[in-house]
């Protein structure tokens, strides 16, 4: 198999991240060409430089297409794809209604391999090239999602979800049960090709203290394994934490007092949290997911973007599909784009961008491998067409620069975008 190659186009590079530049534009680079060889980029700049890196490579024009890191979505429900946009629910009743019954089919690994692949080909099809999904509590449901990745030479993050009260008898495990399965899992996946773990408690309604404390156990016993659960996503959610919890001093608390706090920590939503929560995360530099598309269709709030990335809070971007509306990292920058207009600050093309790409593999602490374009990075890339629908196209033909040409797709692409999608360096 060929396996070196030279891509052609504007390739978008980041420097250093746009909200910590002087002005966003200056924390991106664009070069001429990519040269990609044995799965990893081995350059960018002029096409003369990259054939005399690699003469013998196969060089693919892609014109004005743009040229960028695939897309990283953070946080997702891969077991959620075929009940995605469920109608008039807020997050309780619509995790009763909804979600909690089809999750409940994922003890059939025929059932979880036929919608992992279903999953992992919708994400791929909208430029996903690294998600970091929860599972459900079936041991069959993570691995039927590790092997289709795994078959598709794909880098993702997962976990089997724990939950030992507050969902339906056939979807509850125990506070034993989910360290044991948990840790096989570990052991047979973590590390394994382009996979990692995640240990996965739901959230804490869903886990008693004694369940929260044997993962949290379990995580010091693995600490370079990711943890992810959800945090303050809707009032009500948060309510209820308070009276499960009596003695905590806020929802992070939670987790923080069964040792379920760290660097390697992924919270999806922190939407609602106290000063104090703010804090402790940055303290920490525990990762947050925005999560815009979920949270105007559950209904859940205004994620705070400006102030949290002034305080320096480490953030991802994420479609939480099923409970977000969306497969695609451009209808999810285009929700995060409303979202921050809404709370008063626009956020930049370059921004956003960054966000679904290197926020977002910082996020996960896989910053050293995947979300830009640099040598010896792994090339996971999308290629973007800026003219994809009529409408775009003709907005895209007045822009004064590139940021202007870009961001009509941002805002009104989808997977009509999406020119070319590499993972591993091989074409899909
Ligand atoms: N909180 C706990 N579980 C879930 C879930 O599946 N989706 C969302 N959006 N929030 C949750
Ligand atoms: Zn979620």
């Amino acid at each position: 198999m060929q396996s070196e190659f030279i891509l052609r186009g504007h390739v978008l590079s980041y420097c250093t991240s746009p909200f910590a530049a002087p002005s966003p534009e200056d924390a991106v680079q664009i070069s001429a060409a990519v040269a990609i060889a044995e799965g990893k980029i081995t350059g960018t700049g002029s096409l003369e430089a990259m054939q005399e890196k690699l003469p013998r490579a196969e060089v693919i024009d892609h014109g004005s297409k743009l040229i960028l890191a695939g897309f990283v979505d953070a946080h997702v429900h891969y077991p959620q794809t075929a009940i995605i946009a469920s109608w008039g629910k807020r997050l309780i009743d619509w995790l009763n209604s909804y979600t909690f019954p089809e999750e409940m089919r994922f003890g059939d690994l025929g059932y979880a391999s036929e919608i992992a692949n279903r999953y992992l080909d919708l994400s791929a099809a909208n430029g996903t090239t690294t998600v970091c999904s929860f599972a459900t509590i079936h041991r069959e449901s993570v691995d039927a999602f590790f092997t289709a990745a795994q078959e598709r030479g794909q880098r993702v993050v997962a976990g089997k979800t724990c939950m030992d009260r507050n969902a339906p008898e056939g979807l509850r495990d125990t506070a034993q049960s989910a360290y044991d399965d948990s840790k096989a899992l570990i052991e047979r996946w973590h590390g394994v090709d382009r996979i990692d773990y995640a240990i996965t408690p739901r959230f804490s309604p869903t886990s008693t203290p004694d369940q929260l404390a044997a993962l949290g156990a379990l995580w010091a016993e693995h600490p370079d394994c990711l943890m992810q659960t959800h945090l303050s996503e809707q009032l009500d959610e948060i309510e209820w934490v308070k009276s499960l919890f009596p003695q905590a001093r806020d929802y992070l608390d939670t987790y923080e007092e069964f040792g379920l706090l760290g660097a390697r920590g992924v919270y999806g939503h922190a939407i609602h949290l106290e000063e104090r929560e703010r804090h402790r995360l940055r303290d920490y530099g525990a990762a947050l997911v925005h999560c815009p598309t979920s949270n105007t269709f559950i209904g859940s709030g205004l994620f705070d973007m400006d102030r949290l990335m002034a305080e320096g809070q480490r953030i991802g971007l994420a479609t939480d599909t099923g409970g977000g509306s969306s497969f695609s990292m451009l209808r999810t920058m285009a929700a995060a784009y409303e979202i921050g207009q809404l709370r008063g600050r626009p956020l930049h093309a370059a921004e956003l961008i960054w966000l679904a790409t290197q926020g977002s593999a910082k996020a996960l602490r896989l910053e050293d491998k995947i979300g830009n374009i640099a040598p010896g990075m792994e090339a996971d890339l999308v290629v973007l067409d800026l003219a994809s629908t009529p409408a775009i196209a003709q907005r895209a033909d007045r822009a004064q620069d590139l940021w202007e040409a870009v961001f009509p797709t941002l805002m009104m692409g989808d997977d009509r975008a999406i020119a070319e999608v590499w993972i591993n360096g091989q074409r899909l």
